[in-house]
């Protein structure tokens, strides 16, 4: 007899994972929101130097660099939480918050975690359409909460449209929404949105018990190798997470890169101005090609294909060595998203987006 995973558990929809081809030179990776750029080269010798240490575990509560973030935001330590990526900060939430009968709320399309938050729990999802032009619908997510609501995830910019919802109208929300509800706000790409301070909500945690922002080393930091992600929460939250966590789930070489990296704000902002001029050059590109795209404040473009096929485009690019990620796997079919990478593969890209015209 086979043995019986829980019915909870075996119902979870599969991760959709980017597919992968098998081609005969460089392939062109757009499909996972990366960044093309290695780390820093002092992050690199932090992660050398740290590689030596690995006979022992890590800290487990992560004061060093939880420090560093405090100190870097400005925050309270006890505020500060890690996770072996954002996405454990999200998962454990989850596990702490939701349970059978419980409603999670969310847009859709959003982030691919979002529905698994709700069916390994048992707790129901609640999807919120985004709006036509693929943004959050916040008067709409906020008509979705009932009693049942125990959680609410803001994906801000929002994945995978690139949209981006601004704070004056996050603020509003969050006054709206019942003290018992627990905001999600995952930042993971909050350093790519141009004109605003970017740690305009973090004064959010402190003024609200039920606020969290979660962010991420994945993206800007070029670290996703290594699973480290942060976030801003109430003591509440940050103690129960540790209870169903392992207590070294930031590994050792993870924690000393990240920590490193925020001694580097100029490379930040170096990152965000390659990225910030590779966006406009694709987008400009695409439209011109006669692609629409939503407003993206993020690494990747949400393109729409119109009356193409999206399968044969996805699968046309495949063919070129291009892997983006295709609209249905993500709830919205019709759509790819491409992530930046360099201007020579980006010239591939959109030479294989016209063919399709
Ligand atoms: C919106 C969003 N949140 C969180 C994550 C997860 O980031 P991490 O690699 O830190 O787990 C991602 C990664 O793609 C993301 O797109």
């Amino acid at each position: 007899m086979p043995i019986r995973i829980n019915e909870a558990i075996a119902a979870i929809p599969v991760y959709p994972q980017a597919s992968t081809y098998s081609f005969g030179g460089p392939l062109v990776k757009m499909s996972s929101n990366e960044s093309p750029h290695a780390p820093h080269p002092a992050v690199a010798e932090a992660i050398t130097a740290a590689g030596r240490n690995v006979n022992r575990y890590p800290d487990p509560s992560g004061s060093a660099f939880r420090a560093k973030l405090a100190e870097t935001y400005d925050m309270a330590v006890e505020q500060i939480v890690l996770g072996n990526g954002s996405c454990e900060i999200l998962l454990a939430g989850a596990q702490v918050l939701l349970e059978p009968g419980a409603e999670l709320v969310y847009a859709w399309p959003s982030f691919s975690m979002y529905p698994h938050l709700a069916a390994m729990t048992g707790a129901t999802a609640v999807e919120v359409p985004l709006t036509s032009d693929h943004r959050h619908d916040l008067d709409a997510m906020l008509a979705a909460i009932t009693p049942k609501t125990k959680m609410v995830l803001v994906c801000n910019p929002n994945n995978p449209t690139g949209t981006f919802v601004d704070f004056d109208a996050i603020n509003a929300f969050v006054g709206e929404v019942p003290s018992d509800v627990c905001i999600v706000i995952d930042e993971a790409y909050i350093e790519f949105v141009e004109g605003v301070d970017r740690d305009g909500l973090l004064p959010l945690v402190i003024e609200h018990d039920n606020v969290v922002i979660t962010r991420t080393f994945a993206k800007i930091y070029g670290l996703a190798g290594l699973r480290v992600g942060y976030g801003f929460a109430p003591l509440a939250f940050k103690q129960a997470i540790d209870l169903v966590r392992q207590p070294f789930s930031v590994n050792l070489v993870a924690q000393a890169a990240a920590t490193e990296a925020l001694n580097h704000p100029d490379d930040v902002t170096e990152r965000v101005m390659t990225t910030l001029a590779e966006r406009q050059w694709v987008e400009t590109e695409l439209r011109e090609a006669g692609f629409a795209t939503a407003e993206t404040q993020t690494n990747f473009s949400w393109i729409d294909l119109g009356e193409l096929d999206e399968d044969a485009v996805v699968d046309g690019l495949a063919r070129e060595g291009i892997i983006v990620r295709a609209g249905k796997a993500l709830g919205a079919p019709g759509f790819i998203r491409a992530s930046y990478c360099e201007r020579a593969e980006h010239d591939r890209f959109i030479a294989a987006m016209r063919s399709f015209g």
